[in-house]
Order: C-alpha cells, then sequence, then structure tokens
C-alpha cells in the first residue's frame, strides 16, 4: 500500500509510484525525463498519473487526455496540452511561432513544417519550464490525433537538461505506437494479496469465499475489474450474476459488466449518456444543449451519477472510458443518428466547423452532397494546418456521402492520396525517431530505471525502438535547436 495523498488508494504499484517520484524529483532538479506508461483498459494508467500529479505538486503540470472517437482533429491534442502557455508564443523564433499559429489554427500560413511545428512545441515548453518545473500528463495516448502523438514523440525524444517532466499512458496492444522507443514501464497484474484487499474495498457485507476467489481469478489482477466485477452481485445469485466461469479477458468482462449497467438504467438515462458518449470532449453547455433538443430531462442524469458512472461538473466524465463506449455501443443506430443530429444542431458551425461536419456525417445514413462538401471543407481546413492524417479521414467520410459516381471518385482519390502522403510523413517520423533525425536525438538525461525487477513491472526501451544508442551520443546545445533542420 503506498502512502500519502490521493495515491494512498492504490494497492501495489510501489515501484510505479517510486519510479514517477523519481521522475519528479530528477525534473525539479532540473533534468527532464520521459516515461510511457503501457498496459490494458482498467490496469491502472490513469490512477498512476494522477499519482503523479499529486507527487509533481510543487510544479507546475499540464495535462490532456487522448478520446477514443472516430474525428480526427489535427494537433486537436497538442493544442489541449499547450493552451495554458500561449502566451509564451511571443518568445519563439518568428518561423517557430508561424508554424504553431497555423498547426492550431490561430493563424492562416502555409501548411506548417513538422519539424518547425515540433521544436515550437520544444522550445514553448522549455520556455516554461524556465519559470520553473513542468510536469506534461499524457492519457490514453493512443487516441491522440496521429500528429499531435508524433509531435510529442518528437519533443519526449529532444528533450534535453531543462526541468521537463513528460509522462505518457498508452493502452496495450497499441505498442506500434509513435512512442516506441522512449523509456516506458509496463503496468502489470496487481499481486492476489492487493487484488483481494482491494476488492474488500467494494465488497459491503459477507461475501461467499468461493465467490470471492473467484472474482479474484477472472479479474486477473486488474483494478478496475475487481471494482466492476462485483457490482452485478446481488445476494440472491451471487456466482450467476458473474456469467459463466471461462478464460475471458478481464477487459471483456468489464465491457459486459458496464454494458448490463447502462442497459439496466432507465431509457431517458440511456439516452442522456448516449449524448455524452457521442460527445467527444463531454462539453457540458453542448451536452445540455443537445439533450434540450431531444426534449431529455437533464434529472435524467441522476440515477447514472447515482450508480457511479458519470460525474457531471465543468465536463461530463464517464467511470472509464470502456463505459463511454458501452453507452455508445447499446444505442440503436437511429438513436445515434438523432442525437449527433441534435449535437450538429447545438455545435456552433462557425467556431466549431469540424466538429460540426463531423456530428453532421454521423447523423446521416445515406448520400448527401451538402453534408459531404462541408467534410471536403474541414479535410481543406486540416491539410492547410498540416493534418494529413485528418484530412484524409474527413475525405474519406465526404466520398461514402457523395452521391455523384464522378464526384465520389474523385473524392476518394484525393483521400487515397492524403493516407498515402500520412503514412509516408508517419514512417519519416517513425525512422526520424530512431536516431535518422536531422537533429541529434536524446533520450531523456537521467532516463528512468527500476528500483528493482519483477515479472509484473519492467522498466525497459521499447523492443523496436534503439534508443539506448541514442542516448550515449552527445545532447545538443538548447541554442543548437533553434537553428533550423
Ligand atoms: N493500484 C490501484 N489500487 C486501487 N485502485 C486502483 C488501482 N489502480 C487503479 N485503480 C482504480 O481502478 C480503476 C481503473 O483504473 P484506471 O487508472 O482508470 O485504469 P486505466 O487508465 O489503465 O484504464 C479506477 O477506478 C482506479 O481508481
Ligand atoms: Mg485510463
Amino acid at each position: 500500500m503506498t502512502g500519502g495523498g490521493s495515491e494512498s488508494r492504490l494497492r501495489g504499484r510501489q515501484i510505479e509510484c517510486e519510479t514517477l517520484d523519481r521522475l519528479v524529483a530528477a525534473v525539479q532538479a532540473g533534468n527532464s525525463s520521459v516515461l510511457v506508461l503501457c498496459g490494458e483498459a482498467g490496469i491502472g494508467k490513469t490512477a498512476l498519473l494522477e499519482y503523479a500529479r499529486s507527487s509533481a505538486s510543487s510544479c507546475r503540470t499540464a495535462r490532456v487526455a487522448g478520446v477514443e472517437s472516430e474525428m480526427e482533429l489535427a494537433f486537436g491534442g497538442l493544442h489541449q496540452l499547450c493552451a495554458p502557455f500561449l502566451d509564451h508564443l511571443g518568445h519563439l523564433p518568428g518561423p517557430q511561432r508561424d508554424a504553431l499559429g497555423t498547426a492550431f489554427g490561430l493563424s492562416a500560413g502555409p501548411p506548417p513544417d513538422r519539424f518547425l511545428v515540433g521544436l515550437a512545441v520544444l522550445n514553448l515548453l522549455a520556455d516554461v519550464a524556465g519559470k520553473g518545473p513542468l510536469v506534461c500528463l499524457v492519457d490514453d495516448a493512443q487516441w491522440l490525433d496521429e500528429v499531435s502523438a508524433q509531435t510529442l514523440a518528437f519533443v519526449a525524444r529532444r528533450l534535453l537538461a531543462e526541468p521537463i517532466g513528460l509522462v505518457l499512458a498508452v493502452r496495450e496492444p497499441h505498442l506500434e505506437h509513435e512512442l516506441t522507443g522512449l523509456p516506458r514501464l509496463d503496468v502489470g497484474r496487481l499481486s492476489d494479496g492487493d487484488a483481494r484487499a482491494l476488492l474488500d474495498t467494494v465488497i459491503l457485507g459477507r461475501l461467499d469465499e468461493r465467490v470471492r476467489d473467484r472474482i479474484v481469478a477472472e479479474a486477473q489482477g486488474n483494478p478496475l475489474a475487481l471494482l466492476e466485477l462485483p457490482k452485478g452481485l446481488t445476494a440472491t445469485e451471487p456466482a450467476g450474476a458473474l456469467g459463466r466461469p471461462g478464460v475471458r479477458a478481464p477487459v471483456g468482462r468489464i465491457e459486459q459488466s458496464f454494458l448490463r449497467r447502462v442497459r439496466s438504467l432507465p431509457s431517458e438515462t440511456q439516452r442522456l449518456l448516449l449524448v455524452a458518449a457521442a460527445e467527444p470532449v463531454g462539453d457540458v453547455t453542448l451536452v445540455t444543449r443537445a439533450a434540450e433538443l431531444l426534449e431529455i430531462q437533464w434529472a435524467a442524469a441522476a440515477p447514472a451519477e447515482a450508480a457511479g458512472l458519470i460525474t457531471i461538473g465543468a465536463r461530463v466524465r464517464f467511470r472509464h472510458p470502456l463505459l463511454r463506449s458501452a453507452a455508445y455501443r447499446v444505442a440503436a443506430p437511429q438513436d445515434r443518428q438523432d442525437v449527433h443530429r441534435a449535437l450538429a444542431d447545438a455545435t456552433d458551425a462557425r467556431s466549431d466547423p469540424d466538429r460540426w461536419a463531423w456530428h453532421l456525417a454521423n447523423a446521416t445514413a445515406g448520400p448527401d452532397e451538402t453534408v459531404a462538401t462541408e467534410l471536403e471543407r474541414s479535410a481543406d481546413r486540416a491539410q492547410a494546418r498540416g493534418g494529413v492524417a485528418a484530412a484524409a479521414a474527413f475525405l474519406e467520410r465526404a466520398a461514402e456521402l457523395t452521391p455523384d459516381p464522378a464526384r465520389r471518385g474523385a473524392r476518394a482519390l484525393a483521400a487515397a492520396r492524403a493516407k498515402y502522403q500520412a503514412r509516408r510523413l508517419r514512417r519519416r517520423a517513425r525512422t526520424a525517431g530512431r536516431g535518422r533525425a536531422r537533429l541529434p536525438r536524446r533520450s531523456p538525461t537521467r532516463p528512468v530505471q527500476p528500483a528493482a525487477r519483477s515479472d509484473r513491472v519492467r522498466v525497459q526501451k521499447c523492443r523496436r525502438g534503439p534508443a539506448t544508442a541514442a542516448q550515449s551520443r552527445e545532447a545538443p546545445g538548447a541554442a543548437g535547436r533553434r537553428a533550423g533542420p
């Protein structure tokens, strides 16, 4: 059991917490440090990021979380991370300032060079860290838009002796991710003892030992499974509610449990959950407005809140992303379309044209030239900001919705071109990450090392990223990286 603050809720995780403490200490001592936390859904990555945040309470922290949705907004994740620091933009060299301004859609200009954008983010963070240690926490990195993930990986590989910590959480099996090659900590199962102790915190009253053993066995040391699987139990049918015994992975069992719990809610509450699930950032104003349009009473949220499935503050937050996807999956296709239509109507098309077009597209079942044209415009905007993967996604959907065959063909071709270009850039970014960058790469000043090794936890270099060779290379000076490529 770990001591102190919010982390006191964590069972086990001594090695992980110590690793994060060392990372924070390194940053406080003026050194940069990077760590990628990898593990399955529910294993406790977000909880560890939360631990890192409390451990870094004397540092400035910045957070961003990727969100699972089909929508890809170029530089959306990076913009979210850098938003609190945009007043530092003026301190950047002109070309970098312009590149970042265009990437974030703050100013117009030619599509920015990715290298310059990466350099700009690096220098922006360094400028912020000049005033005091900075710890950036990136959750669900597997769902960041592609170009944000690439830029963050670029930054992570080039941090120098400045007080910046970067901790990223990524769900397996996304090992072929941009982050491959960075110092990594695999977050594994809880020990049997810790699993039982965690289970005890959610069991009220007595529980048959056999049922307890079975929950522990089926949860396979996954904390979310341990907290979630007993929820279906009743006094009369404790074992039956767990379903048939089997070898199904804990994540599958958690999903089943979430689906069951959503289905057991009143239908009005399910619809409200669907609205929140269909809105990628959980913007409460938008969700409220869309609910009004659908004539869903806001009071319908109460049963979901009471069951601990969502919390409503400035944002609507789901207990876990697996619950968000469950709330979306249980809905009938027509209900999803209606909800996206309401969200489109609730979105300001002028200030947020891409999100508007995306909701509109999801509200549309058959061919519709008006919607396809809007999607094409979104693709153009993404291209102009240098987000080819986002452009490809918009064009692909535009082609699907285009009634005229010739036009459909042209859009499909444009989508294929953008996809090809995105693939090329992805390859280039990965190759650069493997030591052939135009700037010498350097891994964190003091790569995080484990206090001890165990089967469950290990800090290691990702398999496919030969970071070790680059570590021995001398780091460029901060002035050096201000120079162009
Ligand atoms: N070591 C732990 N001890 C107690 N509870 C934990 C632990 N790790 C995670 N949890 C809880 O389990 C649930 C899932 O954890 P979370 O961090 O959201 O998983 P992930 O981000 O890997 O999907 C959360 O309610 C979290 O508070
Ligand atoms: Mg998480």
